[in-house]
């Protein structure tokens, strides 16, 4: 029973199994460049997490938040190259989820399979709604007012009605206090957050090369724009907002990680799109890549120019900081040009997305670890149809009522376990005999630089680990994480004194490990409850369809 939760599949059965499938249903339609990868890269990045999430982070961090866009920005690098080899060594759909098929087995499959759910379908509510938002200040601003009611979520909608409550105001025309009733139901949802993903998924369905068209110029929008708001932010910085540059400390930039990272998921998301590309060895790697340093020189300048204009202590609660500095020094109409891209920046990720889950379903099904229908395609389109509806509805219906906040913390988990075990999966392939022309992780070894780095972070954090060693009962669970952390850290760099494992590859894992640990514990339970229910599905579905299963038999 253990030895079969851990069946592998080998590299070659399943480039075999993926022309037996070609062979089938034609395949799909390969018309995906080096250029296209990236655009859709950079599509997939630049959405929410600038236009909304970076507010918070900013508040908390002050302009030393750059300092951690440039760290997740190295640790996404490190595990862009575990990716982007695994990717040339596996071109096929299934992202992280095939990769770990190959480096790790079945349940550990599955696993990642299940929590890029998180990344992907869950973390496209977030964007719907940040979508939502931001059409609803366009409308406004052309004079067409929604009801309250119709663009806001339960919870959000109660949380504004008690605070407006306790401060004295108005309420008669909050989204609370105008929604209909339905028996002793207040009816409140975020019908555009849902029609949004709705007409994107109509496009998905149609086609990759519709899609693509999309992505591509959505993206070259959103970036002109963008370097227009830096173009002119910068005459209105005043350099004093820079001072003191991290205001409270490393403590208080490290409350933006789950923002801050959030606004980096998806460089990995056009890895779903392998069967589509022409050359995917050769062009995946380098899309990965040079999307994330676009993506990472565009986050650094803009944090830099918006909290130069505008001092940090000023950004709380602020959930659209791009439009809101340019009303403060008095240009809401720029504002209005702010919200119009961020609803194309938005468009673009939610697309992105949208046409990652369906790809890594259909590579389940293929693995019988899903029904046979998630592999269909369609016969015209050639696009995976009923996964496409499916993704859909499991993204469209929840951003009706769904609190944005609780969905943010959830997705980067997900998404850094993904990219943990991504990396962890690297030091796990077979040594290659020959050397490639593909895209391989340059190998440094780890042997004694890592016992260096080890050394060297257990003198920094020296305070907080014999702080929570010896006051255990009385520490926070965040510090509890963190000496799990120490001790999984002290395990790995063991393991590479004996065993000289990559460097990049260890230290994706450890970073992508440390951000993890950062965000609060409580959002852990809810991820520990959605891999459980994943792990039933496994074991009451997955495990006896798995094709593997049937080669036993
Ligand atoms: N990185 C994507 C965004 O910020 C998810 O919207």
């Amino acid at each position: 029973m253990f030895k079969s939760l851990f069946r592998k599949k080998t590299i070659a059965q399943i480039l075999s199994q993926k022309e037996t499938d070609a062979l089938h249903d034609g395949g799909m339609k390969k018309i995906l460049g080096v250029r296209d990868l990236t655009l859709m890269g950079v599509a997939a990045v630049i959405g929410a997490g600038i236009f909304s999430t970076i507010g918070g982070a900013a508040f908390n961090g002050g302009p030393g938040v750059i300092y951690l866009f440039l760290i997740t920005a190295v640790t996404c690098g490190f595990t862009a190259m575990c990716y982007a080899e695994f990717s040339s060594r596996v071109p096929v759909s299934g992202s992280a989820y095939t990769y770990s098929y190959v480096a790790f087995g079945e349940v550990i499959a599955w696993i990642i399979g299940w929590a890029l759910i998180l990344e992907y379908a869950i973390g496209n509510i977030v964007v719907a709604v940040s979508w939502s938002a931001y059409f609803n200040n366009l409308m406004q601003g052309m004079g067409i007012h929604l009801p309250a009611w119709l663009v806001t979520d339960p919870s959000t909608a109660k949380a504004a009605f008690l605070t407006a409550v306790k401060n004295g105001q108005e309420v008669s025309d909050l989204a609370y206090s105008t929604a209909p009733m339905i028996g002793s139901f207040k009816l409140i949802m975020n019908v555009p957050a849902c029609i949004i993903v709705l007409l994107i998924s109509v496009l998905v369905y149609v086609g990759i090369k519709e899609s693509k068209r999309s992505a591509n110029f959505m993206v070259i929008f959103k970036i002109v724009i963008l370097l227009f708001i830096i173009g002119i932010g910068i005459f209105y910085i005043n350099t004093d907002n820079w001072t003191p540059f991290m205001p409270n400390g490393f403590s208080g930039i490290l409350k933006g990680v789950s923002a801050v990272f959030y606004a980096y998921i998806g460089f990995d998301a056009i890895s779903t799109t392998a069967e589509e590309c022409k050359d995917p060895q050769r062009d995946l790697p380098r899309g990965m890549i040079y999307s994330l340093l676009i993506c990472t020189v565009i986050y650094v300048v803009v944090t830099l120019v918006i909290t130069g204009m505008v001092n940090y202590r000023e950004f709380e609660n602020v959930s659209d900081p791009l439009a809101f500095v340019f009303d403060k020094i008095g240009q809401s109409k720029i504002g209005y040009i702010i919200s119009f891209s961020a609803v194309i920046a938005a468009t673009s990720v939610i697309l992105v997305f949208q046409i990652g889950q369906p790809r890594i379903w259909m590579s389940m099904s293929r693995d019988g670890l899903l029904p046979k229908r998630f592999a269909s395609l369609h016969p015209k389109y050639k696009t995976p149809a009923f996964a496409t509806i499916v993704a859909g509805l499991i993204v469209a219906i929840p951003a009706l009522f769904v609190e944005p906040t609780i969905v943010t913390d959830l997705t980067s988990i997900g998404t850094l376990f993904a990219f943990v075990l991504v990396c962890g999966g690297i030091l796990m392939l077979p040594k290659e005999k020959e050397k490639s022309t593909k895209f391989r992780v340059p190998y440094v070894s780890s042997k004694w630089i890592m016992p260096i780095i080890f050394l060297a972070f257990i003198y920094l954090f020296y305070h907080r680990i014999s702080d929570t060693v010896f006051e255990f009962a009385k520490s926070s669970n965040q510090d509890k994480l963190f000496l799990i952390y120490c001790l999984l850290a002290l395990i790995i760099t063991v393991s590479s004194i004996f065993k000289e494992h990559s460097l990049i590859p260890v230290l994706g894992m450890l970073c992508c490990m440390y951000l993890m640990i950062e965000i609060p514990p409580k959002s852990w339970g809810v991820f520990f409850i959605w891999m459980g229910l994943g792990l039933v599905i496994y074991f009451l579905y997955s495990r006896r369809n798995s094709k593997l299963n049937k080669i036993k038999e």
